[in-house]
């Protein structure tokens, strides 16, 4: 027999099949190595956030329902009062366990007699960072039914995660 010829300027065929054979291989390593990683991580609300207009808020454990409280601290106020710390419960969509949650929230404000309600989704951005995007209604209370028109306000807050000094 005579041995199989190779097409100058090109490896042989069995030379081939070899460097084929050891890119899969590596292939593989690297998918192997990587492929942890890869799995979906998944936005969680717990912990601590600050949104854009620099307020920032706690949210506590998760229940198996969805259930949360945490509390809220506003940067800034439709009012003339002094910002207190006020609590906020909410509930997080569960139905069928998402990465990237759906839920709501409402704060009852202790140094006013308005209510905000947010609704958002806890996002994974491109960099791999938790984003909560959300959209709220400030309602605020007003003593004549004909200022009813004037009495909620709207806006969008996006929150990070807010890190301590350690980490
Ligand atoms: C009030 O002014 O009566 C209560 C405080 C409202 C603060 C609002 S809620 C929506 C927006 N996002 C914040 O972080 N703060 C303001």
């Amino acid at each position: 027999m005579s041995p199989a010829r190779s097409t100058p300027g090109c490896p042989p065929a069995a030379e081939m099949v070899r460097a084929t054979s050891s890119l899969l291989l590596l292939l593989l390593l690297s998918l192997a190595l990587l492929a942890p990683g890869i799995s979906a991580r998944k936005c969680l609300l717990t912990g601590k956030w600050t949104n854009d207009l620099g307020s920032n808020m706690t949210i506590g454990a998760v229940n198996n329902r969805g259930e949360f409280s945490g509390t809220y601290h506003t940067a800034v106020t439709s009012t003339s009062n002094d910002i207190k710390l006020s609590p906020l419960y909410g509930t997080q969509n569960n139905i069928n366990k998402k990465t990237q949650p759906t839920f709501g929230f409402t704060v009852n404000w202790k140094f006013s007699e308005s209510t905000t309600v947010f609704t958002g989704q806890c996002f994974m951005d491109r960099n791999g960072k938790e984003v909560l995007k959300t959209m709220w209604l400030l309602r605020s209370s007003v003593d004549d039914i004909d200022d009813d028109w004037k009495a909620t306000r709207v806006g969008n807050n996006v929150f990070t995660r807010l890190r301590s000094v350690k980490e």
